[in-house]
């Protein structure tokens, strides 16, 4: 691990060491294994942030009856007043009847989190279930609660991991702070 990391003139510090998120990973993956064995499970992997997250966890999964799909947001423009309001893209199978096991990076206002999964139920599932890397339950403005949570943070800007800065810095191996 690196003793910090200064991207576009802002320093990080150290903040979870790949041993610590393996561990974590190990873990949610052992709680999916056990709600889902014997189904046959859809992985949501969130783009961009979420792509490494998703391919750690999938594999400890270990569910082999699983399918993997890539969706992202994209912010409506023109009509919509709201910039907040996004679009689900990506998605194109049939999730009639299917468990579906949503992965984020990371769960903050969770305003995103709970308009995907509403998005998500109008197709029919049979089951939705959320799974994040990072959750700052300070900054939540819904109240809303991921089913699967590696690492509960306080509201601070993380970099590595997946986790990036002006689209930089996903490729680190472990987890890094902004310095105060
Ligand atoms: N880091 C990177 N991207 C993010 C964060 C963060 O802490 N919060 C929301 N998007
Ligand atoms: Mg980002």
């Amino acid at each position: 691990m690196e003793e910090k990391v200064v991207v576009d003139g802002l320093t990080f510090v150290p903040y979870l060491t790949r041993e610590e998120i393996q561990e974590q990973v190990k873990r949610v993956a052992s709680e999916i294994r056990r709600d889902l064995l014997g189904k046959s499970p859809l992985f949501l992997c969130v783009l961009n942030g979420a792509f490494i997250f998703a391919a750690d966890l999938i594999r400890e999964a270990a569910i082999n009856d699983c399918t993997v799909s890539f969706v992202r947001y994209k912010s409506y423009e023109g009509m919509c007043s709201s910039g907040s309001v996004k679009q689900l893209i990506g998605l194109n199978e049939d999730i009639d009847g299917r468990d579906v096991v949503i992965i984020e990076d990371i769960v903050d206002t969770g305003l995103t989190a709970t308009q995907m999964i509403a998005d998500l139920k109008k197709r029919n599932p049979n089951s939705v279930r959320f799974a994040t890397l990072l959750y700052k339950p300070e900054s939540s403005k819904t109240g809303f609660k991921p089913d699967y949570v590696a690492f509960e943070i306080p509201p601070k800007f993380i970099i590595g991991y997946g986790l990036d800065l002006d689209g930089k810095v996903r490729n680190l191996k472990d987890i890094y702070v902004v310095a105060d």
